[in-house]
């Protein structure tokens, strides 16, 4: 397991002192770090179709941006050139351990890990992102320059897949050796060249806006034919002017937009399954042959530990009689007594058979997991 030491500041400090504040660079993040990966598994993941990767050259300061997945390694020169693999969370279950130690934020906003594999000078250029990341400097050094929010600084298309943002003052400027971290809030500008052959890994997380959360809203009214109270004016009268909509006609649409969203059982189950849905595909291994819920408390035995696939997104929110558990874009309704059970299986990668004893006799619970666990989100540890 990686353990996480953010300088001298305990997590509620740096939340409180530099969380989508300022940047932070955390010497020895990670001490003695280990990659939990290695170059070619990168490269074997970015020739699959169906995990998303990207090639990029900066030869002669000319940038060039390339899309997985790729057949060969050509363009991966000994210099000038970077190659990132989105989601490795997904695919990879030692990487997915990246995670753990940034999970003192919340499941929710945590987004994907992102692995990249620079040659010397190799970068993706000065650039702009809107989330939140903290970049671990694996294997190798590399130059990171990063500055402060600033309104003035304009981004451009080096190429149509690439932008970038004009050069900047920089707050931070290290060469990051294995282990250390930087933590880099939404709007920092920052560029990173590689000094030797080197790792990096993104812990990137997610804000989505308010178009996000609007459109996923009408998509969700649609998809379970909500929203279908119609605007009604039965106390009309005559006015003076024909043309004009009036403030109050549209405090009145206002209104009846806010009604839709205003029932917070019906706003928290479609959180549920919108906040909870996987990034990209899931790498899941299915149990075979399938269990029976009624078998399942026979099949996990105090001694086994139950593990969580890489990449699933676990989420539970408090009703008013019940609670709702997020899986993977899936809601389960359970009853209020397993607030226990259901914390450890989101809120760890791992826990024990014992510790869900009294849940696995009560039949919803049973239910619940039995379908997690035949389709591999959950899974009992191997003996070593
Ligand atoms: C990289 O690892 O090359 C890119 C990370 C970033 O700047 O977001
Ligand atoms: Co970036």
């Amino acid at each position: 397991m990686y353990e996480l030491t953010i300088n001298q500041l305990s997590h509620a400090e740096f939340l409180s002192q530099y969380w989508q504040k300022r940047p932070l660079l955390i010497k020895g993040g990670f001490s003695e770090f280990e990659d939990p990966i290695e170059p070619e598994e990168l490269a074997g993941l970015a020739m699959e179709e169906s995990i998303e990767s990207r090639l990029i050259t900066n030869h002669n300061s000319d940038w060039q941006s390339y899309h997985g997945p790729f057949e060969d390694f050509s363009k991966l020169t000994e210099q000038h050139s970077t190659l990132l693999v989105q989601a490795v969370d997904h695919w990879h279950p030692i990487a997915a351990q990246l995670l753990e130690p940034f999970r003192f934020i919340p499941n929710w906003r945590i987004d994907d890990l992102m692995v990249s594999y620079s040659t010397p000078h190799g970068g993706v250029g000065p650039h702009l992102d809107q989330y939140d990341v903290f970049i671990i400097q694996g294997q190798g050094k590399r130059h990171w320059r990063v500055g402060l929010p600033d309104a003035n600084l304009k981004q451009f298309a080096q190429n149509k897949s690439l932008l970038q943002v004009e050069q900047f003052d920089a707050e931070i400027d290290a060469i990051l050796e294995p282990g250390d971290i930087l933590y880099i809030p939404p709007g920092c500008p920052h560029e990173g060249y590689a000094v030797e052959n080197a790792l990096n890994y993104s812990v990137g997380f997610r804000a989505p806006d308010q178009k996000d959360f609007l459109s996923g809203f009408a998509d969700h009214l649609i998809d379970s034919e909500g929203g279908k109270t119609r605007y009604c004016d039965p106390m009309l009268s005559i006015r003076e002017s024909k043309g004009q909509l009036t403030s109050t006609e549209v405090n009145d649409i206002q209104r009846l937009m806010q009604d839709a969203l205003s029932d917070p059982e019906q706003l928290k189950h479609w959180l549920g399954t919108m906040l909870s849905q996987p990034k990209h595909d899931m790498d899941l291994a299915p149990l075979a042959p399938p269990l029976l819920h009624t078998e399942l408390a026979n099949y996990i035995t105090t001694n086994d530990i139950i593990e969580r696939a890489g990449g699933v997104r676990t989420i539970y929110q408090v009703l008013t009689d019940s609670i709702v558990l997020s899986v993977n874009g899936d809601n389960y309704s359970l009853a209020t007594k397993h607030l226990e059970s259901i914390k450890l299986l989101t809120d760890l990668p791992h826990f024990s058979g014992s510790e869900i004893e009294d849940s696995l006799n009560c039949i919803e619970f049973a239910q619940m997991l039995t379908r997690l666990i035949n389709e591999g989100t959950y899974f009992l540890q191997e003996d070593d």
